[in-house]
């Protein structure tokens, strides 16, 4: 065992040092970089029928639902097609209406997941168009469905799933590509994210680099018993998959929450030394991060930072102090993991590593083994 991790204490720090290559492996002789384009060869002879759809219906369960979700803002951007999202094992107990010009696409690492496999059948009987987006070749799911992609993650062992998820994306990220080709007018859009994959790679590593940093801070964090995990736009999924590390390995109790509802709310919950992971990457809604972070500040909650290196201020000098009560902090009183900037929809990618290595570092300074959570498996092939 010690071997087949590669000199790594565990399987999950191993999977997540493997993303730079693992993203390059799913798009490997799909894109092409030079002429701008995408080619999934399991999906082409059915592009016509995805293209005509009516619907987009995403199924999955967990990790996977995760990277369902934070596609769908770009699959309606780019394709113009109705969108949503579905729980497998919600979307079974519902059995809601489904057509046959209705485009199904399932996602799993395993491929044998009995949830999402009983919503397949359930598609499959109403005569949708099922895709799946799998990594084990051969699987029930690969086998099941009419056509689909596989991601080329390479076996994935520890059972939060981390290579998968960025794996899952990219390879969604390329369909939405795929099926917007013959839209013109998403042509400058199309060229700006086709670029952005080019370079994920190296800015992946170089996210690795901040190991150490968040080592240190889940050192300082590891005695808290709950923590927000908050996030807006693309990095709402992200907000809900980073919760998930943390929660399913270092049961920290962790939530994600868009910052948009936090007034609606959670805003209850914070209070002086309350743990909160803001994801404030620059992107069009940077406005609205900064409003979420004053909200926070002012009640003294305990932020750290996702940002973008060289980003713009979080905190304003002026603002830092108006609150009244107490003195807030100024920004550079607060840790700040910096990540590289990217195309707002492949931040995730980026943003997604700290919270892993974050949930990683939980899990290893309270003496639990990442690898094997308790209650949980790496596929759960019973409903
Ligand atoms: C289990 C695993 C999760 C995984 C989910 C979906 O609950 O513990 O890590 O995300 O199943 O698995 P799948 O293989 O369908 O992606």
């Amino acid at each position: 065992a010690e071997f087949k991790r590669g000199g790594y204490d565990h399987f999950m720090l191993k999977e997540i040092y493997e993303q730079p290559e693992s993203i390059v492996n799913t798009m490997r002789g799909r894109v092409n970089f030079e002429n701008q384009s995408v080619k999934l060869g399991g999906l082409s002879n059915y592009l016509t029928t995805i293209r005509r759809s009516r619907r987009i219906v995403m199924i999955a369960c967990g990790t996977s639902y995760h990277s369902c979700l934070a596609a769908r803002d770009l699959f309606e951007e780019l394709t113009d097609i109705p969108i949503s999202v579905e729980v497998a094992s919600y979307f079974i107990d519902r059995k809601p209406p489904l057509f046959r010009d209705d485009t199904c696409i399932f996602v799993s690492q395993s491929g044998e997941t009995a949830d999402t496999l009983v919503a397949l059948k359930y598609c499959l009987e109403r005569g949708a168009m099922c895709v799946g987006v799998v990594n084990v070749v051969g699987s029930s799911l690969s086998r099941l469905t009419m056509c689909g992609v596989h991601i080329n993650a390479g076996p994935e062992i520890g059972v939060a799933s981390t290579k998968a998820f960025t794996s899952q994306y990219v390879a969604l990220v390329m369909m939405a590509l795929l099926f917007s080709e013959d839209r013109m007018s998403k042509l400058q859009r199309r060229k700006e994210i086709i670029d952005g994959l080019g370079t994920l790679s190296e800015k992946l590593s170089e996210v690795l680099e901040l190991n150490d940093v968040i080592e240190e801070t889940a050192e300082a964090m590891k005695d808290k018993t709950k923590m927000l995990v908050l996030g807006s736009g693309y990095q709402y999924a992200t907000a809900l998959e980073g919760a998930l590390k943390i929660k399913e390995i270092s049961y920290i109790l962790a939530e994600g929450i868009l910052m948009g509802e936090l007034k609606h709310g959670p805003l209850a919950l914070v209070e002086k030394d309350l743990p909160i992971v803001m994801i404030a990457t620059k992107d069009k809604l940077y406005d609205l991060v900064a409003s979420s972070v004053s909200q926070v500040t002012s009640r003294l909650g305990e932020p750290v930072f996702i940002t973008s290196k060289n980003g713009p201020r979080l905190i304003e000098p002026t603002k830092a102090s108006t609150d009244g009560k107490v003195a807030a902090r100024a920004e550079s009183d607060y840790v700040k993991f910096e990540v590289p900037e990217t195309v707002d929809c492949l931040q995730t990618i980026l943003n997604i590593l700290v919270l892993q290595m974050l949930g990683y570092w939980l899990a290893v300074k309270k003496g639990y083994d990442p690898d094997f959570p308790r209650n949980l498996a790496k596929a759960v092939t019973t409903r």
